[in-house]
């Protein structure tokens, strides 16, 4: 087994999900840190190699296994081969539109992930579990910021499977004395974020700007999230890990500030300097009305503060979709000069 000290500096660190989105920017991060050995871990449901390209470039021996961590099986073989691991961050998880398609499959992968993880931290394999669940436990907001004292209230299957996999984690940590901790992101956003079936509000609006789409507004529009750019989350994930008194604790990583919908597509169509053309439809069932998490904790455990705001983290955001949609281009519009030219 790896050794349960906090650090990353030449820790041996696993990353599940890591070819996703919050993912493959904390391995980025990790490299930089000074971490000895990154192993991602993703059957690529979601997930892309490409979101790994900056990490390859800083690591080279980054390793990559295409392995379904549901399957006990597979990830004793994949792990018997790694040698010590130190820590592992579990991201892997389906995505919430999974569950209102395919309930069962959705809850039942999820919470099959995370116990084949707890069996493998109750048997050594590494030492540390760092857990990443998801602000929608909470539900919906009432009248203050939602804090890891409230009550969960999960809506949907997939909310449920966040709070069965969070419960799984802290009673393996209790029963074995095992170190472990839960992280619940809210809303977070930036460059990778997966822009197609399955994406979140952020990626379709600026989609939609991009390509001149209409965008649905589900309800009013006056739903709000709370936002935090993906660089802010992964300093707070690795300043959580980094913290031993975060042994054994659930810890909010948000923003604190809340951000309506149509606030948000007001604020993307100004920094693009164009207009999103909008439909109105019925509100989707069990739909998160408001949220705005309480950092009280998480400031508590470390010296972390967000360092990116809203407008700047839509710029860097935007940045990355049009040049996205730029290179998507370029090969057409290399055709097309060509055969422009040769006519
Ligand atoms: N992005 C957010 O705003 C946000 C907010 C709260 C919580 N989270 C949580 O953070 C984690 C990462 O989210 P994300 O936005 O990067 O999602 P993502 O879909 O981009 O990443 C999840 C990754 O898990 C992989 N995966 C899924 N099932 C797998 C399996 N059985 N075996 C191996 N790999 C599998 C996918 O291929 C994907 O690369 C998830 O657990 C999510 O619930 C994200």
């Amino acid at each position: 087994m790896g050794s349960a000290s906090r650090e990353i500096e030449g820790k041996h660190i696993l990353v599940t999900g890591g070819a996703g989105f919050l993912g493959s920017h904390l391995i980025d991060a990790l490299v930089l840190e000074g971490a000895r050995r990154v192993t991602v871990v993703d059957n690529l449901y979601l997930g892309t190699p490409a979101n790994l390209v900056a990490a390859r470039r800083n690591m080279g021996g980054l390793q990559i296994l295409y392995v379904d961590i549901s399957d006990v099986r597979s990830m004793r073989e994949a792990l018997f081969d790694l040698g010590s691991i130190d820590v592992v961050f579990n991201l892997a998880a389906l995505p919430l539109p999974i569950c209102l398609e395919q309930p069962h499959y959705c809850f039942d992968t999820n919470m099959r992930i995370t116990s084949v993880l707890c069996e493998l931290l109750r048997e050594k394999r590494y030492a540390t579990l760092v857990h990443v669940s998801s602000s929608c436990v909470y539900g919906s907001m009432q009248a203050h910021p939602l804090s890891e004292k409230d009550a969960v209230n999960p809506l949907t299957p997939y909310a449920a499977s966040k709070v069965s996999c969070d419960s799984l984690v802290l009673s393996y940590a209790r029963t074995f004395d095992l170190d472990a901790l839960v992280i619940r992101p809210f809303s977070i956003y930036g460059p990778r974020q997966y822009a197609r079936q399955y994406a979140t509000v952020l990626p379709v609006l600026i989609r939609c700007a991009l390509e001149d789409a209409v965008f649905s507004f589900f309800g009013d529009g006056k739903q709000s999230r709370d936002f935090l750019f993906v660089a802010d989350a992964v300093r707070a994930m690795i300043a959580l890990y980094r913290c031993a008194d975060s042994r054994g604790q659930t810890v909010n990583i948000a923003s604190g500030r809340e951000t309506q919908i149509k606030d948000l597509k007001a604020k993307i169509e100004e920094l693009m300097k164009k207009s999103i053309l909008c439909e109105y439809c019925e509100p989707r069932v069990c739909d998160i009305d408001r949220q705005r998490g309480d950092i009280t904790l998480l400031k508590s455990l470390t010296d972390w503060e967000p360092q990116v705001t809203l407008d700047e983290g839509l710029q860097q955001t935007i940045e990355f979709y049009t040049q996205q949609m730029d290179d998507a281009q370029r090969p057409q519009r290399m055709v097309a000069l060509h055969d422009a030219r040769g006519r």
